[in-house]
């Protein structure tokens, strides 16, 4: 049977670096806090030329060099986003054209945080049924632009920057094993963005303070520490593995203290935990393909590798997948 492999991976982060003390200088805020609550030091802010689609080009085209693929090979496109510069045409559209993938299709996922999972989720179920396929799977965001940067609460925790990864068929034992994908709808005022203002008369009348993300940290830490180790003991039963038989986990980055409880929750060490959030902060659907890809080029990947990756994001969505690399 044919499953999704991964055989390049790439990603892109704006040149601009916010640190905590310059963000000391524009909320009432302490580096000394910051890393402490979060773990975060230092994220990257997009600025001109560096738009959504921009960097999930680059980190696109990095991942095809590394596979030796040109873009006319390419068949399909997916971009997990939520805050592409364009809300039509989507992002992986515009990746498209950047990239002149003409022969390829393109569509964007919103599954927040989770968007980069569940597209490589969707790729491998396109390529159990066409193996010969090659599938761009990319996360990316520009949350600079949808962060209220009065709002001490949130905009300490946000970045920008995008994540690449190629899969096409494999018939060896390479590939996604399983996955598990989740999503709570419920929850959904915990974590959320509005969009921009209704222009239909019937409906501009409802109270918005802006499209910024809202969140109520303290249930969301509880939430995603819980779902995402439910996810990983879902795959893992699935293959009838162990955590022990695990070479990394790339987790979503959203907090150091988050990563630290999941790897308690797992009886993991910690060095077996994949972590960037403190150069980077919460970078959502890009965090994971920006990990995977740095932890790939450090050779911490090597082929036969368990990898797992494990994500949580607004909605609630959240989910898990088991990577033979
Ligand atoms: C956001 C988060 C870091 C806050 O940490 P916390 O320990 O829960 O902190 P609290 O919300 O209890 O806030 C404690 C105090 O710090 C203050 N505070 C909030 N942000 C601050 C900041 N940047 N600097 C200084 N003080 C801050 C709060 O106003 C509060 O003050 P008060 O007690 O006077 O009201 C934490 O809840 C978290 O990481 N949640 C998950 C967020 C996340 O990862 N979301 C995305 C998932 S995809």
């Amino acid at each position: 049977m044919s499953r999704a492999m991964i055989i390049g991976t790439g990603s892109c982060l704006p040149e601009r670096i916010l640190t905590n003390e310059d963000l000391e200088k524009m909320v009432d805020t302490s580096d000394e806090w910051i890393t402490t609550r979060t773990g975060i030091k230092t994220r990257h802010i997009a600025g001109a030329g560096e738009e959504t689609s921009k960097l999930a080009s680059v980190a696109a085209r990095r991942a095809l060099d590394m596979a030796g693929v040109t873009p006319a090979e390419v068949d399909m496109i997916v971009v997990g986003t939520i805050s592409c510069e364009k809300a039509m045409p989507s992002c992986a559209c515009l990746v498209q054209k950047e990239l002149e993938a003409v022969n390829a299709f393109a569509f964007d996922i919103n599954a927040a945080c989770s968007g980069f999972l569940y597209g490589l989720d969707l790729a491998d179920k396109y390529i159990r049924a066409t193996p010969d396929m090659k599938i761009l799977v990319i996360g990316a965001e520009n949350l600079s632009s949808r962060t209220n940067w009065q709002d001490r609460n949130t905009c300490v925790l946000f970045g920008d920057g995008a994540g690449a990864c190629l899969v096409t068929g494999s018939d060896q034992e390479r590939g996604i094993l399983a996955s598990k994908l989740y999503a709570d709808g419920r929850l959904w005022e915990l974590l959320h963005m509005d969009s921009a203002p209704s222009l239909n008369p019937d409906l501009c009348g409802q109270p918005s303070d802006g499209p910024f993300i809202k969140m109520v940290g303290k249930d969301v830490f509880r939430y995603a520490v819980r779902a995402m180790a439910d996810a990983i003991t879902a795959v893992l039963e699935k293959e009838d593995l162990a955590i022990e038989d695990i070479s990394l986990v790339v987790p979503h980055q959203a907090n150091i203290r988050i990563l630290k409880s999941l790897a308690d929750h797992l009886r993991v060490p910690l060095e077996k935990i994949y972590i960037n959030v403190h150069k980077y902060g919460n970078t959502s659907a890009a965090t994971v393909p920006i990990a995977m890809d740095e932890a790939n080029r450090e050779g911490r990947l090597q082929q036969g590798d368990l990898l797992l990756i494990c994500t949580f994001g607004g909605g609630f969505t959240w989910g898990a997948a088991l990577v033979r690399w």
